[in-house]
């Protein structure tokens, strides 16, 4: 046998290294993009049939289960199945005063004074971080009134989470008949005669909702949510809303487009101030006013609205805000457009008390 050179023999098998190395890494990549092929047609169809997390193919990364847990589910399920419109026999139809908080509700005392010898016809919930475990005293309308909640993130699906949360369990009382949001930097700018009239008299929901050509609104809509979303769909509004109970139903029954959401309306999209409204616009337009009850200063700019001090309580302010501006109501124009507002720092509690006897009429 003849002797190849030392260098040609180095030759050929590098040669022979790089042809299987090749060879192998082809077959790997080939695998791996037929995988990817699969995995991408699974999820599509899947899409297509419904966003039940059970049936996601195993094969993906696990998708983060939606609807938090089963207490949850569990509950939404519940309340999704009580009756539509309040029911009542011995009492009367209520209004649920939902406080969505971080912590404790430092204004209170105000909130105290507006509920005071109305037992029979408002409910309390309050959805806080759930490390806080302070309990208000038993004198307190807030005695007892916190649902099981969990940690809530500024601008995340968390926050519809716990408004949902909220909702399921207020839902639950079937003399439950209207339902506000409120946050523990809302004050009542009426008293609750007033405020209960005004919300008892009304067929329509006060939920915010308008179509916003700029960035801010329509520029957060992901063309991803078609077909279930379009861009025609869209609509934004304010958070802190005011439903009916029929209204209030329908979101908690919806789980089609709220999963629509989640996955598709991520920062900088803010999914509590596009959810609900874009939901309302798509399943029952004709239930709602498109304005909110609560009033917030966005005068200032930037993505959160001013916050009042102080020095800002006066009468003159709070009538501007009361008093000062035209809206429908039930076909009529009025100038009572705002029951609440926000958002009031804890150093207005002490003004706002003093003239809370003007505000309230007491
Ligand atoms: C009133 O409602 C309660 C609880 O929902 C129920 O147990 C009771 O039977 C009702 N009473 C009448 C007279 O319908
Ligand atoms: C609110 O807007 C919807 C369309 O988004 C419309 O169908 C409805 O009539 C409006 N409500 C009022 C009171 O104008
Ligand atoms: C509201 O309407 C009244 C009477 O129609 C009018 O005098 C007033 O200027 C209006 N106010 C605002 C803020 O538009
Ligand atoms: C509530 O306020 C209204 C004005 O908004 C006033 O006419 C009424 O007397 C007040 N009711 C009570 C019970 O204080």
């Amino acid at each position: 046998m003849k002797k190849e050179p030392i260098t040609l023999r180095y030759i050929h098998i590098l040669g022979t290294v790089v042809f299987f190395t090749s060879i192998s890494s082809l077959v790997i990549l080939l695998a791996l993009y037929l995988n990817q092929r699969l995995q991408t047609s699974l999820f599509l169809q899947n899409d297509h049939l419904s966003y039940n997390p059970l049936t996601y193919p195993t094969l993906s990364p696990a998708p983060p289960p939606h609807g938090s847990d089963m207490a949850d589910k569990e509950l939404m399920r519940r309340a999704a199945m009580a009756p539509r419109e309040a029911v009542m026999n011995e009492t009367h139809p209520k209004v649920a005063f939902m406080f969505l908080t971080r912590w404790n509700l430092p204004l209170s005392p105000l909130w105290e004074i507006f509920f005071k010898g109305h037992e029979d016809f408002y409910s309390i919930y309050v959805h806080t971080s759930p490390e806080f475990t302070e309990e208000p005293p038993e004198s307190s309308v807030f005695y007892k009134k916190r649902i099981p909640s969990k940690t809530v993130e500024w601008g995340q699906s968390s926050m519809m989470d716990a408004e949902r949360r909220l909702l399921s369990h207020a839902l639950l009382k079937p003399s439950n008949s209207r339902f506000v949001l409120l946050s523990e930097t809302c004050i009542p700018l009426f008293n609750f005669t007033t405020v209960y009239t005004y919300l008892m008299g009304s067929t329509r929901s006060f939920l915010g909702s308008f179509d916003d050509p700029r960035p801010m609104g329509r520029g957060r809509y992901n063309p991803k949510m078609l077909p279930h979303v379009s861009l025609s769909d869209w609509r934004k509004g304010n958070q802190w809303f005011e439903l009916s109970r029929t209204v209030a139903a329908e979101i908690i029954s919806d789980d089609r487009y709220y999963n629509v959401f989640k996955d598709h309306c991520r920062p900088p999209c803010y999914i509590d101030e596009h959810y609900v409204p874009t939901l309302v616009n798509k399943i029952c337009p004709e239930m709602n006013s498109n304005r909110t009850v609560t009033w917030v200063d966005w005068s200032r700019g930037g993505s959160h609205p001013a916050t009042f001090v102080r020095k800002d309580i006066r009468v003159g302010f709070l009538d501007r805000i009361r008093l000062g501006s035209n809206c429908s109501y039930e076909g009529k124009v009025t100038n009572v457009c705002f029951l609440f507002a926000r958002k009031f720092h804890v150093s207005t509690l002490e003004p706002l008390m003093k003239i809370a006897p003007y505000l309230y009429g007491i």
